[in-house]
């Protein structure tokens, strides 16, 4: 009689925070990719291959192909709570399970949303590229004069856990809180539901926190832009593709907006030096890192890990991802 094979469960990337404690199916084998080994989709695919469950992060792309190749995939855990990379219909056509991870990186990624505000709105990447450049000149009273923060209001368009948690350190900064999402949010006594061109109407600041829907591809674009207005300014720590980025830098250089800042774009990662997204002085462009804390990453792998071992040992995963909303 041959003993049964042990369950062997692949992760798209080394080094997830927090990996070494986190909760495994007895005797489950790991299987990693080798050091600098390319983290591409015909890499992905071999890694998969004989394995059980995978686990999986936003650049990785889940679909018929790689399921083809990985024939025993009972479960994909994503270390993310954003599903756009994984074909969902085709992991339900086959019974496989996707899981993701909610609410874990509302604080980290709340907290990057608003280091873009201040960012953006104070004009701070061009003082500290002045300051380290050694170029602090004379007392000049028109020089870095950015938009105050505190006082100003904030506009949320999709008010879910991070939208929300952005809301809270809004209020924090005294702002005038709004929000705007597709699917109607219970009043939670700090923003105010209004719809989208009076939100955007109204703020000085709006923070995107949508997932990347079909819905939501292209919801801000040159109208938009234009009903925020030259003293506004546009974050967004949502998906590439929710701004229209030709747009935005229009209205960058026509002075229609005052300033923006994206942690995520149309093509990740971003890494053509002369894209004129990174040479707009009024844009702040970071490398896709609201969730980059140690706590929170640490909290998406345990997470994760935690979904793969429910459903290898027969159990209802905790956190299936669930249908669609705006
Ligand atoms: C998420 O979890 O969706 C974040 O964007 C990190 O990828």
């Amino acid at each position: 009689m041959s003993a049964t094979p042990p369950v062997r469960i692949a992760l798209s990337r080394r080094g997830y925070p927090g990996l070494d404690d986190a909760p495994l199916p007895e005797g489950a084998e790991l299987v990693l990719p080798d050091e600098g080994a390319p983290t591409d989709d015909a890499a992905l695919r071999a890694l998969a291959a004989d394995c059980d469950g995978l686990v999986v992060s936003t650049p990785d792309r889940v679909d018929a192909e790689l399921f083809d190749a990985a024939p025993r995939l009972k479960v994909v855990a994503l270390v993310a709570v954003g599903f756009d990379n994984v074909d969902l219909d085709e992991a339900r056509r086959r019974g496989i399970v996707v899981t993701h991870t909610p609410g874990v990186l509302a604080d980290a990624t709340a907290d990057l949303a608003f280091s873009l505000i201040l960012m953006a709105r104070r004009l701070l990447v061009p003082a500290l590229d002045t300051t380290r450049a050694g170029e602090w000149g004379a007392f000049d009273p028109q020089a870095f004069l950015g938009l105050q923060v505190a006082g100003a209001t904030l506009g949320i368009v999709g008010y879910g856990d991070i939208g929300s948690a952005v809301g809270r350190r809004g209020a924090g900064f005294g702002m005038t809180v709004l929000q705007h999402s597709r699917s109607p949010r219970p009043e939670d006594g700090i923003a105010e539901a209004v719809g989208l061109d009076e939100l955007l109407e109204r703020s000085d600041v709006v923070s995107l926190n949508v997932p990347r829907t079909p819905e939501t591809a292209g919801l801000i674009g040159a109208r938009e832009l234009d009903l925020l207005g030259p003293r506004g300014t546009l974050v967004s720590t949502a998906r590439g593709g929710v701004v229209d980025e030709d747009a935005l830098l229009a209205a960058l250089r026509e002075g229609r907006i005052h300033s923006a800042g994206l942690d995520v774009f149309a093509t990740e990662p971003l890494t053509d030096a002369a894209s004129p997204l990174l040479h707009e002085p009024r844009l702040v462009c970071l490398p896709h890192i609201g969730s980059a804390s140690v706590e929170t990453r640490t909290a998406m792998t345990r997470m994760a890990l935690r979904n793969v071992t429910a459903v290898l040992s027969g159990d209802d995963a905790p956190n299936v991802v669930p249908p669609l909303r705006g």
